[in-house]
């Protein structure tokens, strides 16, 4: 029997698409997510469009990002927020909520959040990050990270995030 992705074992594309909802609609509204929600634009529909094709592909759904946008480069993406333990922590806390209520499969949610916390974690982009190497990109102030999937992390095929895929250039 074949082995059904992270994506079909989430919902599909209709959960994909509750959960950033969810998670957006959460970072606008509820108190506790205020400092996450200032770290972003005003207008936030771009934003969640571009995260549903994300994790639609990350989770081993279809691959529309990287269609659209090519190669995610995740965490230079990520290098004009500053993201440390306490961001981190918060967007993990937003993400978890919209989690419990968009996905059934309690599975799947485990999971995806376990996915969620390697990836977030390897995002922090402050000193003192053990994922990094300490070095930099010539005139760019971005420190090498250790390797790390971002794409394919979680189609259940790669134990650890940071152990395959993309090269520093790419990340
Ligand atoms: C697993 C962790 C994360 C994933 C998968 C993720 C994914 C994404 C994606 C796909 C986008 C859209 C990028 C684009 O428009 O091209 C985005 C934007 C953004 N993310 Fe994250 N993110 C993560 C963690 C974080 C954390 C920890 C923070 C800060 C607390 C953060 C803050 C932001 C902000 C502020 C934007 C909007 C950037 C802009 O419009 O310039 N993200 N994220």
């Amino acid at each position: 029997m074949t082995e059904q992705t992270l994506f079909m074992r989430l919902g599909g594309a209709e959960a994909v698409v509750r959960l950033v909802d969810e998670f957006y609609n959460n970072m606008e509204q509820r108190p506790e997510f205020a400092a996450t929600r200032a770290l972003h634009a005003p207008y936030l529909a771009a934003t969640r469009d571009v995260l549903k094709l994300y994790l639609m592909e990350w989770t081993g759904g279809p691959a529309s990002y990287s269609s659209a946008k090519g190669h995610p480069r995740l965490r230079r993406r990520h290098m004009h927020i500053r993201i440390g333990a306490a961001e981190r922590d918060d967007w993990m806390n937003c993400m978890s909520a919209a989690l419990t209520s968009a996905v059934a499969n309690a599975e799947a949610r485990a999971e995806i959040t376990e996915n969620f916390a390697n990836l977030a974690d390897w995002m922090r982009n402050q000193a003192g990050n053990p994922h990094d190497a300490g070095q930099s990109f010539a005139g760019t102030g971005v420190h090498e990270p250790a390797p790390a999937d971002c794409m394919h992390v979680a189609n259940s095929t790669v134990e650890n995030p940071t152990k395959s895929g993309c090269t520093p250039s790419e990340a």
